[in-house]
């Protein structure tokens, strides 16, 4: 790092501090920001983790640095909060891939069947759905259901993946996230190759042939937790490169490779120090839902937290 950029960061994150006392804030980072923006979160954490704190969070402010539905999902939790998102493009194309009417046409097709919407969505698409799921958490949530058919949306990667460990009748969508979708197989054969000793730990999100390859298939918390735990020294990483930041800093005895460069979340890259202080020192940008959206998504979000993982 040069000494201006150095510079620039202290006198941001001096700017940061002094911003979140006077507005009684807490910052929430997801595990696939940026280091510096870990850093200086109050929690870092997967979608499931930072769901849990949006929902019990007693400041009076969240500025949530991950992506808009993450930021939307804490406006649903704590609507009577403050929410602010410190760059409002930072959307999620997977989000994108579905919208509440296509999920109106597909619930008509299967009438009977029970919907179980991944996080990674809009709150339009919560409210119409019975219950949300997180990577921690989707198989549980899937097996908690007493239909036995489910229309699972957005992520097919992680519909199929749950519907290898339940016995469930899985209906998918179409979606995917575009940066796990990078990962090939092959990507993987390379990166074992090269680190023969390493375990290889994928994000549910991969295609079921990377999946197939890997030692353990995880949310980015429960890689977190199996980065500590573990006894290999090397362990190959199958997710959004962000994660292997937290991954060397929490474990630096320990070798972490990305399984592969194209590992990098564009959306995820845009929040940095500078956006999230004017974020404090403007109160912009703010993420809010209408009230019964909201009431409806909330109750698909709260039904979630219910399940035991
Ligand atoms: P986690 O819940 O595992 O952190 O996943 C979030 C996500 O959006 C993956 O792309």
């Amino acid at each position: 790092m040069s000494q201006e950029q150095y510079r620039d960061d202290q006198f941001h994150i001096g700017k940061i501090n002094r911003l979140r006392e006077e507005r009684n804030a807490i910052i929430l980072a997801h595990n696939y920001q940026r280091g510096e923006v870990q850093d200086i979160a109050d929690f870092a954490g997967d979608s499931l983790d930072l769901s849990r704190k949006a929902a019990r969070a007693d400041a009076e402010v969240i500025v949530f640095c991950g992506v808009h539905f993450m930021a939307e999902s804490a406006a649903i939790l704590s609507p009577h909060k403050t929410v602010l998102i410190p760059v409002p493009e930072a959307g999620c194309p997977l989000a994108d891939m579905i919208t509440p009417g296509k999920l109106r046409e597909m619930k008509k097709k299967y009438p009977t069947a029970s919907v179980v919407c991944y996080v990674n969505s809009s709150a339009q698409v919560k409210a119409e759905s019975d219950i949300c799921c997180t990577s921690t958490n989707a198989i549980q949530v899937v097996n908690s259901l007493k239909d036995n058919q489910i229309i699972f949306v957005p992520d097919e990667n992680l519909g199929r993946y749950v519907a290898t460990q339940t016995d469930r009748e899985l209906i998918f969508w179409k979606g995917f996230c575009p940066t796990h979708y990078r990962v090939l197989p092959e990507d993987i054969l390379k990166a074992k190759e090269k680190h023969p000793r390493a375990k290889v730990v994928v994000h549910p999100e991969c295609r079921l042939g990377v999946i197939m390859l890997a030692d353990e298939v995880l949310s980015t918390g429960g890689i977190v937790k199996f980065a500590r735990s573990t006894d290999a020294t090397e362990v190959i990483i199958g997710t959004e490169m962000g994660l292997v930041y937290r991954l060397q800093k929490e474990n630096p005895h320990k070798k972490f490779y990305l399984a592969t460069e194209k590992l990098i979340c564009p959306d995820m890259k845009l929040t940095t120090l500078e956006k999230v202080a004017s974020a404090l020192e403007q109160m912009k940008h703010l993420v809010s839902v209408p009230d019964e959206v909201q009431s409806r998504a909330r109750r698909a979000l709260d039904r979630m937290l219910e399940v035991k993982v």
